[in-house]
């Protein structure tokens, strides 16, 4: 089985991911839980790092995005890879910091860093921050100063390219809380800024045009406005970036209206970028810069499920059929966001047809709380197991107490054993930071 055939139907009728009976997971573990395949997380970072070193000759770096999921076991298999990692936050930081991630791998991005976070991770010593206010800059050069320090940065530029799930478009609309735009000329002056601070390193420029993005062609415009941008800069500042990171947002499949990209699919969007940045440079003159990528969701999205189990099913006749599980908006709130679109299979009776249309509603009190509307779904009994595919990404790490619930424990499954990556929560976790002031107490 390829590493990224994660999931199979066994003899049983039991849905597998990575080897492990997702019957017999539900039943060590419980539900809900989230279960993710190891080997599928280390083929992604392979491919990646793989394209790198061998079609630029290893000149960058993958740095995985953690906002996808962030745990310690996380960034000990990224380390273990050989890439670098993308914090958001103190909390990731400290994450990455915990389980032992070389601080000089790690970049640091966000459009209001914390003063305290500038100085947490200007202490850790981490390797670069992607800067994207003046603000940050003033603060994050002062504070470099006062510990002697000269602190590597790359600027956050915008260039103009907005794209969708299947489309892009062009645009000047500088209109984002991140990023400076290369239209309006907000860019250039921080380049110009940014080159004056004493106690910084201007590296080079990073840009993310998007999430969840299918359309090679937004990644290769992309590129050619980076490096247009960057020629300009070089032309009026005799600067010429070291570094390019192109950040993350390739696509996955969440549901048949999506591709399924093979491994070999996500080898050719970056050998696009590879092949852009070495096309523009030689138009430009510029050498080749460092090119870096932030891949989060393709690293671990179809690398995750989660199971739950059913509870009341309530079919209102002529208009639809909720089939209630154990779960909920606390454990995956993308559909109460976004809208967005999930497949769910019958873990226990995984090899049956679909005959069903109906709407996977979570416990919360609260009638968005809602897993998908019209999924395809055999016909469901209470005490089913379900399973949520392609919910590696952005669940666990947006997941929350909501309700007072429990957020599920996350299991890695390595060759069909499974041990846990996170655990349990407890409602004895839920009240620790609770505080009855003396005047309230009986
Ligand atoms: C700056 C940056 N880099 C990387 C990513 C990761 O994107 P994805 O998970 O779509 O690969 C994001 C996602 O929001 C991001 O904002």
């Amino acid at each position: 089985m390829n590493e990224r055939e994660t999931l199979k139907v066994n003899k049983q009728g039991h849905l597998e991911i990575g080897g492990a009976d997702c019957v017999e997971l539900a039943k060590n573990f419980g539900t809900p839980l989230y279960v993710f395949d190891e080997a599928y997380i280390r083929s992604m970072m392979r491919v990646y790092r793989d394209t790198i070193a061998e079609e630029y000759g290893g000149n960058g770096l993958v740095l995985y995005a953690s906002k996808a999921f962030s745990c310690e076991a996380m960034y000990v298999i990224a380390d273990s890879e050989g890439l670098g990692a993308d914090v958001v936050s103190g909390g990731e930081l400290f994450t990455a910091m915990k389980a032992g991630f070389p601080a000089e791998k790690i970049y640091f991005h966000g459009n209001n860093k914390l003063p305290s976070e500038i100085r947490y991770a200007l202490d850790c010593k981490i390797g670069c921050f992607v800067v994207d206010s003046a603000t940050e800059a003033d603060l994050l050069d002062a504070e470099a100063e006062k510990r002697g320090m000269v602190q590597n940065v790359l600027l956050r530029i915008n260039p103009g390219v907005e794209a969708h799930t299947h489309a892009y478009v062009q645009t000047a609309t500088p209109d984002s809380k991140f990023g400076f735009s290369v239209h309006n000329g907000t860019a250039e002056e921080m380049v110009a800024y940014l080159l004056k601070k004493k106690h910084l390193r201007l590296l080079g420029y990073h840009s993310h045009i998007g999430s969840q993005i299918f359309e090679k062609q937004s990644f290769v415009i992309a590129v050619q406005k980076i490096m247009e941008f960057a020629a300009e800069i070089k032309k009026k500042y005799g600067f010429e970036p070291e570094s390019v990171n192109l950040g993350g947002g390739f696509g996955i499949w969440y549901t048949d209206e999506d591709s399924k990209i093979p491994s070999g699919g996500y080898r050719e969007y970056l050998s696009a970028l590879i092949s852009s940045v070495k096309e523009q440079c030689k138009k430009y003159a510029l050498a080749l810069p460092r090119i870096l990528i932030e891949p989060g969701r393709s690293i671990v999205g179809e690398a995750g499920i989660t199971l739950y189990t059913v509870g009341a099913i309530k079919d209102i006749p002529g208009l639809r059929k909720y089939v209630a599980i154990d779960g909920g908006m606390f454990d995956n709130p993308r559909y109460c966001l976004y809208q967005s679109k999930y497949t769910a299979v019958l873990a226990n009776r995984a090899a049956e047809r679909p005959t069903e249309l109906i709407s996977l509603a979570g416990k919360c009190c609260e009638s968005g709380d809602l897993i998908g509307i019209n999924m395809n779904l055999p016909k469901a009994e209470t005490g089913d197991l379900v399973a949520v595919l392609s919910t590696g990404a952005y669940n666990y790490s947006m997941a929350s107490n909501y309700n007072r619930n429990l957020i599920p424990p996350a299991v890695l499954v390595k060759e069909g054993k499974a041990q846990y990556i996170v655990r349990p929560q407890t409602y004895e976790d839920l009240v620790q930071y609770d505080v009855i002031p003396a005047y309230l107490k009986k």
